[in-house]
C-alpha cells in the first residue's frame, strides 16, 4: 500500500457525479449490495471507470495488463489460437456448419492484443495460403471502444474490416474466445463468516457525512435471499475446514451465467481465461481473511473501494476452481490449468524473444540495444516469479474438438483445482 496522488479536480469532480447517482438509487431502494456497487463504480454508463473515458491504461492510466507490455504475450497467444483454429478446421469447423472459425475477445482493453493477435494469426495463414479469421468484440464502453478502433487503424484494410464490435453476446460462433484480465472485472459480492452466520457487505449513504458507507448484515435479514445463496453454500460446504471468525471474502455472483451465455454462443472451439487467482484452497487460506479486493490509482495499489469512486480500477482475484465447476456445468471440458509463464512458454515465448531480439540487433545501433533490454525486461515481467508470471493463471476450456491445448503442455496444474 502507498499514499494515493491527490485527484485533480476534474477526475473528483467526476466521482462526485458517480456518487451522487449512487446517493438517488440509495434514497430509492435502500442499502445496495457491494456487488451493485462495484457494478456501478466500474460500468454506470458514461461515469464507471471503464465507461467514462478516464484514462485506464499504460502510463497515463491507472495499471498495465500483460498485453500493454509488448507484443510477446500478443504472439504467445497468437501461435495457441492458431492451434486451435487449425483443428477446428481439420475438424470440419462447426458441425453445424455455421461459421468459420473465428476469434472473440471479451474487454479487448486499448485493442492492442487484438492488434498482434491478428497481425500474427494473418500472417501465418497467408503463409499456408488461409484467409484471416473474423474477430468479434465483445465492448460494452463506447470510450474504449473508440480506443480499440484507433489502435485497429493500423492493420490493413482486410484485416481491420473483419472485426466486429459487439455490446452483448452474439449468436452461434466457432473459434476461440479470449478474456484476459475480465474475470477479476466482474463485480463481486463481498461476504464474512461471523459467528456460524454469513453476512453480506452493504453500501449505505452517509447524509451527515455526506459520503457512501459499507457494513455487514446478517443474510437472513435481507429483505429477499439472494439466489446465489445456495451455489455459494456448496462452494463452502467444500472447503477442508469452516471458515474462522470474522473471515471475509468475495463471490463472483456472475461467472456461471457469464460461461453459460459463453457456452450457449460457442458452438465448437476453445476458451482461453487469463487472470490473477488461485485454486479454491488457497483463495480460502486463513491469511487472505481481509479477501483479495484491491483498488488502482495512478499505479498505486490500495483496498479503499470508496476512494474515487468511478475513477479508480476495483478488482478481485479468481477462484479458479469455481471457474471450472461453473465451466463443466455449462457444457465445456476443463483442457487445462496452468501459470502464464508455463502457458506462455509452452507457446515458444522464449524463441519468439530471441527471434525479435536477432531481428532488431540487425540495426546494430543504440535503439537495437534498448529494443533487446526492453524485450529481455517484459520477458521477465511476464515470466518471473513474483511478477506475473505465477501470479497470473491461464485456463483453457474446449467444446466440440480434441485437442489437448499446446500452452498446457508444459505444465499442467488442473489437479490442483
Ligand atoms: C482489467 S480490464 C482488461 C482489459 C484487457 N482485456 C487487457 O487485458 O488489457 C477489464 C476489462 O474487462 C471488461 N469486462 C468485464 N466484464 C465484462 C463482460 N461481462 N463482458 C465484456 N467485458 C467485460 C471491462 O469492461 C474491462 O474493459
Amino acid at each position: 500500500m502507498s499514499v494515493l496522488p491527490e485527484a485533480p479536480l476534474q477526475v473528483r469532480q467526476h466521482s462526485q457525479q458517480l456518487v451522487e447517482v449512487l446517493r438517488d438509487r440509495i434514497r430509492q431502494q435502500g442499502a445496495i449490495s457491494f456487488a451493485e456497487y462495484m457494478q456501478s463504480a466500474l460500468y454506470e454508463p458514461g461515469l464507471g471507470y471503464y465507461a467514462s473515458g478516464l484514462p485506464v491504461f499504460g502510463v497515463d492510466g491507472d495499471f498495465v495488463t500483460a498485453p500493454g507490455l509488448g507484443e510477446l504475450y500478443g504472439r504467445c497467444l497468437a501461435a495457441q489460437c492458431d492451434e486451435v483454429i487449425t483443428a477446428l478446421e481439420n475438424n470440419g469447423c462447426d458441425r453445424a456448419g455455421t461459421a468459420e472459425p473465428c476469434l472473440i475477445e471479451f474487454g479487448a482493453g486499448n485493442g492492442s492484443l487484438a492488434r498482434v493477435l491478428l497481425e500474427q494469426i494473418s500472417l501465418s495463414r497467408a503463409a499456408r495460403n488461409q484467409p484471416h479469421p473474423h474477430y468479434h468484440i465483445i465492448e460494452t464502453s463506447g470510450s474504449l471502444r473508440q480506443l480499440q478502433e484507433a489502435e485497429l487503424a493500423s492493420l490493413p484494410p482486410d484485416i481491420r474490416g473483419s472485426v466486429q464490435w459487439h455490446d452483448s453476446l452474439p449468436q452461434s460462433l466457432s473459434g476461440v474466445v479470449i478474456a484476459n484480465e475480465v474475470l477479476d472485472a466482474m463485480p463481486v459480492e463481498r461476504l464474512r463468516w461471523q459467528q456460524q452466520e454469513l453476512q453480506q457487505l452493504q453500501v449505505v449513504f452517509d447524509s451527515e457525512r455526506n459520503c457512501l458507507r459499507a457494513s455487514y448484515i446478517t443474510l437472513q435479514n435481507v429483505e429477499a435471499t439472494p439466489l446465489w445463496l445456495a451455489q455459494l453454500e456448496r462452494i463452502l460446504a467444500t472447503l477442508p475446514e469452516p471458515l474462522p471468525d470474522g473471515y471475509c471474502f468475495e463471490f463472483n455472483a456472475y461467472l456461471s451465467g457469464w460461461l453459460a451465455a459463453i457456452g450457449e454462443m460457442l458452438s465448437s472451439g476453445a476458451v482461453l481465461l487469463a487472470d490473477y487467482g488461485y485454486p479454491r484452497r488457497e483463495f480460502f487460506l486463513p491469511e487472505r481473511d481481509q479477501g483479495t479486493l484491491m483498488c488502482y490509482y495512478r499505479h498505486h495499489s490500495h483496498d479503499d473501494p470508496f476512494h474515487l469512486p468511478g475513477a479508480q480500477d476495483i478488482t478481485a482475484h479468481v477462484d479458479f476452481t469455481s471457474v471450472a465447476e461453473a465451466a463443466v456445468d455449462a457444457g465445456f471440458n476443463l483442457n487445462g490449468y496452468t501459470s502464464q509463464s508455463a502457458f506462455l512458454q509452452a507457446n515458444g515465448l522464449l524463441q519468439i524473444a530471441e527471434q525479435l531480439s536477432q531481428q532488431s540487433a540487425g540495426g546494430n545501433d543504440g535503439r537495437s540495444q534498448l529494443d533487446s533490454l526492453r524485450l529481455m525486461q517484459e520477458v521477465k515481467t511476464l515470466c518471473l516469479p513474483g511478477s506475473m508470471g505465477d501470479r497470473f493463471q491461464v485456463m483453457g476450456l474446449t467444446k466440440g474438438i480434441d485437442l489437448v491445448m499446446q500452452g498446457f503442455t508444459e505444465l499442467d496444474l488442473s489437479h490442483r483445482l
